[in-house]
């Protein structure tokens, strides 16, 4: 059901538009939490929130090791055997951006202080987020303070930092405080609580906060050269080491002094500054961290980043980071005319969603790629199926040795997976719904473990690679290992039945709808498990017979054997896949169709998203969905499927869908275009493009939505651009959207860069890099691109067009095979008090002790 936004929903006088960077022109302290998050610096490893290099006021005062986390036990009321036993949650490592400047011994604060200018950008050409600002200092002098902040995508440990304070009016000792802050372990340094302290929420998607202290202190120096602060986590066992560096350049005489203590590391730089110079401070720091090497040997590799650093200085790295962005954007970059502002603002907007995806992955390194990269804390660092079918599509096509490394990773967490298999009664691997370090974090198992489809995502997202890529070796050494593994689960998990025909069923499990759990047949699931087990049995014969020696590596390795194998294929043949003939649509589970109907059209907007106003069992009473579920299998699986049916299923399934997770209004929109509901799938395309410039889900102060920016990649490109990739095969059937007078991408294919061009009536294709000609089908015809010249093909139209949006008059009184009516209605709300009471106090939501970390603030 559409949530229709406005063509540009963003405040355009505060933000102008800027097509290569995000601009902030004036200062705002009502919604600090999402700007910190917008104006995050990361390179998938370490990521830095966009606070103010004072500390304060913040929301939430971030700064993020990817996989650095604090473990927990879960404590359920009522266990039961294989529940979830370990939390899992990332940890606030310490804050270097501290820089705080006092001019005549006053600090620079905002909010309070007197700014005569004021502007900040993030710049998508080389990652670095600049303020520059004038102050008038109470005392009435003009002050000009210019900083920069980058988190380098060529080091990945190292971030760099510059502040620039120069006198505009009068004389006066200026002190700039550059500090190493652990504010993991509760307060900051006023003792007093940031706003997300404030008030917890019955919200799964936040994270929780520690009440014991989390970082034990193992090590902290400040001399002249260098200050350093080292922990342990006290239950992982974790370490990090965060050292700077710094160089002062100034003509003014100053003086320097230095101090650290077990939770915070200080340079103070005192300078007699003078009217018209410019004091500059550059600050280099490192970050290192580990499952277990002790602090000193990470205090080692600390000091080896910064006398790197040192020798090659702050312009050095900056050039490096320029260049690495220029070559990102050449084969990343999704480009639309721009005639209209409407459109500039559009194409901002997508460069901005792409530049996320860089950040949250490109320095990822064999790890995963958590929900929210690393620029908040929400759903407390996890890695889910996100990564997969929502963020390697686009790292597939535009960066082939990222979307490797985070295969990879899933081949790391393997034996993790075996092991997880055996608990849950099952046969080869069960990767688990949410993680970090392999284990199921997912306390609630009817919407997390349940979602056992995460085997088949990660197959899916291999097989891509590897045939967008040819990347045989990779699938040979270790991919194969993961679709064994994956397709041994299923053929276990499934049973067959018997009357009539013989059917392979799957029972007991979740599909991606979080709002219907734990059914039989998930059409979802069904389908993504049975692609998984001809994948698994095309793969193993091709080793066979076309890679004998591989063969015999692959097998003694797996010990697979020809019965499993053909069992594989007929599991898959015989794989159930529900259909109603009375509604002519696939319902989504065996039983989804006996609920009835929950009439979104009738439903109150302040009740959504639902699953903060409504009892999860009230939730699953209805046909009800939270995301797309059969149509997302309409969409990866699209072969598989006829036009008519994709229509119908979509018809069906769009108006009862809330969209209440960020993960649909993309899948949405790809299919609505298919369709030819050209209208909706823009109308999704916006919801999802500005999900976090325009705060849409209200949680972006939690981080940023990873798997929608992935999925607006997917929009422009198989929605949009209507490219297809089943088994191998590049195919095209565009969608340009009617007012958009081109869209142009790129795709990596076998070790070519293939450009992609489409206007209203043609599309052309050109090689662009490499000497591989690439096959592709435009509507159903085949050509290859050659490498000497384009191929241009002429486009009739953009496909059939269906006008107007659905979801305000949903399919209700439809009629089930078995005759009966399916009738709708919308079940009361008790709202939670919102309000602060008559003593002015905020209510406090008390976390379930059961599945909370303990103790709790
Ligand atoms: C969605 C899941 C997703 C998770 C993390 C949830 O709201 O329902 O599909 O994996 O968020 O992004």
């Amino acid at each position: 059901m559409s949530r229709h936004v406005g063509a540009d929903p963003l405040d355009r006088g505060r933000f102008p538009v800027d097509p290569w960077g995000l601009v902030e022109d004036s200062y705002q302290a009502d919604d600090l939490g999402l700007t910190e998050t917008l104006f995050s610096v990361a390179n998938g490893y370490l990521g830095m929130r966009g606070n103010p290099e004072e500390g304060r006021p913040a929301y939430s005062n971030g700064t993020y090791v990817n996989g650095f986390h604090e473990t927990w036990e879960i404590r359920h009321a009522e266990a039961a055997f294989g529940f979830a036993r370990t939390g899992q949650t990332i940890v606030n490592v310490p804050d270097t951006k501290v820089l705080k400047v006092y001019v005549d011994d006053e600090p620079l604060t905002f909010g309070t202080s007197d700014l005569e200018q004021y502007e900040r950008c993030l710049d998508f050409r080389d990652g670095v987020l600049r303020r520059s600002l004038v102050w008038r200092t109470p005392s009435g002098k003009r002050v000009r303070i210019d900083s920069t902040r980058m988190v380098s995508m060529t080091q990945r440990h190292l971030a760099l930092m510059t502040v620039e304070v120069t006198m505009l009016s009068g004389d006066a000792p200026v002190v700039i405080s550059s500090q190493i802050l652990n504010r993991q372990d509760g307060r900051d340094e006023y003792h007093g609580r940031t706003a997300q302290g404030l008030v917890e929420h019955a919200d799964p998607r936040k994270a929780g906060a520690f009440a014991d202290r989390v970082l034990l202190p193992r090590m902290s120096y400040a001399t002249e050269d260098r200050m350093l602060l080292g922990y342990q986590c006290a239950n992982s066992g974790m370490t990090v080491a965060v050292a700077a560096d710094h160089v002062l350049t100034t003509t003014d005489v100053h003086e320097v002094v230095a101090r650290a203590d077990d939770d915070q590391a200080k340079m103070v730089f005192r300078i007699d500054a003078t009217e018209g110079t410019t004091t500059r401070l550059e600050k280099l720091v490192a970050y290192h961290s580990s499952r277990g090497v002790p602090v000193r040997e990470l205090s080692d590799r600390c000091d080896r980043t910064l006398d790197r650093a040192g020798r090659h200085g702050v312009a050095h790295y900056l050039s490096d980071q320029r260049a690495w962005y220029s070559r990102f954007w050449q084969t990343a970059d999704v480009e639309i005319a721009t005639e209209s502002p409407e459109d500039a603002a559009v194409q901002q907007a997508i460069r901005y969603n792409l530049f996320s995806l860089a950040q949250a992955s490109a320095r990822t390194d064999g790890i995963g790629v958590p929900a929210k990269g690393v620029t908040g804390s929400g759903y407390e660092g996890h890695y889910f199926w996100d990564t997969e079918v929502y963020v390697l599509p686009f790292l597939t096509y535009t960066s082939p040795e990222v979307a490797r490394n985070a295969l990879h990773f899933r081949s790391v967490m393997l034996p993790a997976a075996r092991e997880r298999a055996r608990e849950m009664a099952q046969a080869g691997a069960l990767y688990p719904w949410r993680t970090i370090n392999g284990e199921e974090a997912s306390a609630y198992y009817a919407a997390g473990t349940a979602q056992v489809h995460i085997d088949a995502d990660i197959a899916y997202a291999l097989m891509k690679y590897v045939r967008a890529t040819d990347d045989r070796g990779f699938l040979l050494r270790e991919g194969i290992d993961i679709l064994v593994e994956t397709a041994r689960m299923w053929a276990e998990l499934g049973f067959w039945r018997s009357n009539g025909e013989p059917s392979f069923h799957i029972h007991g499990v979740t599909g991606p709808d979080e709002y219907t759990t734990v059914v039989n047949n998930n059409l979802f699931t069904n389908v993504m498990a049975r692609a998984n087990l001809e994948e698994a049995a095309i793969a193993v014969d091709r080793i066979r017979t076309h890679d004998p020696e591989g063969w015999v590596k692959v097998a003694s390795r797996l010990g697979i054997t020809e019965e499993e194998v053909a069992e594989w294929q007929a599991c898959a043949d015989g794989m159930t896949i529900p259909f109603d003939e009375g509604l002519g649509i696939h319902p989504q589970d065996d039983f989804f169709l006996d609920r009835e109907v929950w009439d979104l059209s009738q439903t109150p907007p302040e009740t959504r998203p639902l699953l903060l106003h409504y009892h999860p069992l009230v939730i699953y009473r209805f046909q009800v969905l939270k995301q797309a579920d059969v149509v997302l299998a309409l969409f990866l699986q699209g072969d598989r499927f006829t036009l008519e049916e994709k229509r119908a299923d979509f018809e069906y399934y769009d108006p009862i869908t809330t969209g209440d997770s960020t993960l649909s209004a993309v899948v949405q929109s790809v299919i609505a275009a298919e369709v030819g509901y050209h209208e909706a799938a823009l109308d999704y395309f916006h919801q999802a493009l500005y999900v976090d410039l325009a705060d849409l889900h209200g949680n972006t102060v939690d981080g940023l939505h990873v798997a929608s920016t992935g999925g607006v990649w997917s929009a422009l490109v198989y929605g949009f651009g209507g490219m297809r990739d089943y088994r191998g095969e590049l195919s095209f059937d565009p969608r340009l959207p009617a007012t958009w007078p081109s869209l142009t991408f790129r795709l990596c294919w076998r070790g070519s860069l293939l450009l992609v061009e489409l206007t209203q009536d043609e599309a052309r294709f050109s090689v662009v890099e490499g000497d591989a000609a690439v096959p592709v089908t435009v509507r159903g015809t085949s050509y290859v691109v050659g490498t000497d010249a384009p191929l241009v093909v002429a486009l009739p139209d953009q496909g059939a067009r269906i006008d107007g949006l659905l979801g305000d008059h949903p399919v209700i009184g439809g009629t089930r095979a078995d005759g009966s009516t399916i009738t709708a209605g919308v079940p009361e709300p008790i709202q939670p008090p919102e309000e602060p009471d008559a003593t002015g106090e905020l209510p406090v939501y008390a976390p379930d002790p059961s599945i909370m970390p303990p103790p709790r603030i």
